[in-house]
């Protein structure tokens, strides 16, 4: 391909593509433009060039630009709002927020500068309308998954409760753990949803005060397992069927259903087990009052690496000894509770 040939063939990508594209010389003002430029600025052919690069800036806007921004190193300056956004003005008065940059060359000899840049009026739109439906589907998902977590709450208010603050403590453990945003989310919902399975336990059973035979802790243990099965129908992306199902396992393989160890057992799961053993422990059940803060901090600090992952430990410990930690969620207290399937606590802390 020829030099000419070459020429022809950037002068072609400069006029069909949909960036505006102006070129300014050593004092700022602009010297040639492609279409697409005079047509984001509604300006006439050739309008644009003499002008003074300042000139495209909206600033007069209702979101009068509160700061100026360098935008290269010694090229002029654009104004920004209090967004971030940068603001242009079209010929004919438009204002639009566009996305610009610039990029220093040389021609014959002299230091000139190409900016580049787009109207992102439709994207900004319609990324305002994908974060409203966003938060909206997160808003009717989690009521849809406290709905279905409070259905075992008319056979079992105990663990309707339970799981409230179970959520509620796991998403202050994630907090400070510092997982991700989608993470939390995943933390939140599990927590919410954790011992969905036990709707599958006979009635009797859950509401029956006094403790459980080993066959009725052996039949309530499977709520783990059912739970994962109700759950895993719900096609979520957080691994929260993995958490109904985990929520019992230990680190060193002697929990269940599967006895898993280690990393086999998911990350949120691990973290929502600590909340399950701490929320279990202090809360009161009909044969025993609960068993205090300190009590259950120790269950988990001795067993730190043991059975529960080290990190929601030392998070949970922190929450409870430094910051204070106090659920919103009161607990069952009294008489309002029935069953006693605290399945959560440590073996030697059950009786049943
Ligand atoms: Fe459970």
């Amino acid at each position: 391909m020829t030099k000419s040939e070459l020429l022809s063939v950037s002068q072609t990508v400069v006029n069909r593509t949909s960036d505006g594209i102006l070129v300014l010389d050593e004092n700022n003002l602009i010297t040639r433009c492609n279409r697409s430029a005079e047509r984001l600025l509604d300006a006439a052919p050739n309008e644009l060039n003499g002008k003074d690069f300042s000139w495209i800036f909206a600033k007069n806007d209702r979101r009068t630009p509160k700061n100026l921004i360098s935008i290269s190193n010694s090229n002029p300056i654009a104004f920004q709002d209090e967004n971030g956004e940068v603001w242009l003005r079209s010929e004919l008065g438009r204002n639009f927020p566009a996305e610009i940059e610039t990029v220093p060359a040389i021609e014959n000899g002299k230091e000139v500068s190409v900016v580049l840049f787009q109207d992102v009026t439709t994207k900004r739109a319609s990324q305002r309308v994908i974060d409203r439906w966003d938060a909206y589907s997160k808003d009717v998902l989690r009521n849809t998954i406290e709905v279905l977590g409070q259905t075992v709450a008319q056979r079992d208010p105990y663990t309707a409760h339970h799981q409230l603050r179970v959520s509620e403590l796991s998403a202050a453990i994630g907090t400070l753990m510092g997982l991700s945003s989608d993470d939390m989310i995943g933390l939140e919902f599990g927590g919410l949803i954790h011992d969905i399975g036990k709707i599958h336990i006979p009635g009797e059973i859950l509401t029956r005060p006094g403790r459980f035979s080993r066959e009725e802790f052996d039949l309530v243990k499977t709520h783990s397992v059912i739970g994962h099965g109700i759950v895993s129908i719900i096609d979520l992306p957080w691994p929260v069927a993995d958490i109904a199902h985990q929520h019992h396992e230990r680190l060193d393989g002697t929990g269940y259903p599967q006895g898993l160890k280690g990393s086999e057992i998911d990350r949120l799961a691990r973290i929502t087990a600590v909340a399950d053993v701490m929320e279990s422990m202090t809360s009161h059940r009909p044969y025993r009052p609960g068993l205090g803060t300190d009590r259950a901090l120790s269950e988990l600090m001795e067993n730190k690496s043991t059975l529960y992952d080290p990190d929601p430990v030392d998070a949970c410990v922190m929450l409870f000894d430094s910051d204070g930690f106090e659920w919103s969620v009161n607990s069952i207290l009294g008489g309002g509770a029935k069953n006693t399937n605290d399945i959560s606590a440590p073996q030697k802390v059950r009786s049943n």
